[in-house]
């Protein structure tokens, strides 16, 4: 499926068939959203994997009895790793492992602390989800691409989600993400013309 293909058939899944989708692909899946873009390639998010159907169960009331969450093979829960100070570990990790020399790593930590010092915890928190939604982009599209269903969603209580989730404070839920195979079927886009757009 070329791109324009999956942009034009990828839609707001509104209930899934509950079948299950082989981890084979899940992982083809996995891969375009490690591989997205972000902000200096900070990447500060964590996606924890539901498939158990008791879990999505109890999330269904946190969702606003949304039927995406029972009814879908793979519920992605995108959240904001807000813990900058740890990320900046992990990236100097990683950039030195990747051979980038350290004067570069030392100048771009030193440039994203810069940024990140003339903010707000909520501004630094408001710039790091931002990014989450480029991989949940990258999810949704990329789903498409395989064949799978999806529907990016933020009707959901993100605190109802982290107490039965039990996730660690500094990860925010963001936006969730049930993938499977649609039991519905595509609304007309309707989308404003180029010329509104492109200014
Ligand atoms: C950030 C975001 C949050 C959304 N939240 C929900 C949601 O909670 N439930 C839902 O059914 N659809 C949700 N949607 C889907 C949009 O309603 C949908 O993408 C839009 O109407 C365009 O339709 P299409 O994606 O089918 O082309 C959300 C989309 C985005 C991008």
């Amino acid at each position: 499926m070329d791109f324009m293909e999956i942009v034009k058939s990828r839609y707001a899944t509104k209930k899934f068939n509950g079948k299950i989708v082989p981890e084979s692909k899940m992982q083809e899946l996995y891969e375009m959203i490690r591989l997205s873009a972000s902000s200096y390639g900070i990447q500060p998010w964590k996606i924890k994997v539901v498939t158990d159907a008791a879990t999505k169960k109890a999330l269904t009331p946190a969702s606003y009895n949304q039927a995406q969450i029972e009814s879908c093979s793979h519920l992605l829960v995108f959240c904001t790793d807000t813990n900058l100070k740890g990320l900046l570990v992990e990236f100097r990790e990683m950039l030195v492992k990747g051979n980038v020399p350290s004067e570069v790593i030392e100048t771009m930590i030193k440039m994203i602390e810069g940024g990140s010092n003339s903010m707000t915890e909520e501004q630094q928190n408001a710039w790091l989800s931002k990014q989450v939604y480029l991989a949940a982009a990258n999810a949704i599209n990329g789903a498409k691409a395989l064949g799978l269903d999806s529907c990016p969603m933020e009707g959901f209580n993100a605190s109802e989600y982290s107490k039965i989730l039990k996730l660690p404070k500094h990860l925010q839920p963001t936006l969730v993400i049930p993938v499977g195979y649609a039991a519905d079927t595509a609304r007309p886009k309707l989308r404003y013309a180029k010329d509104k757009i492109f200014i």
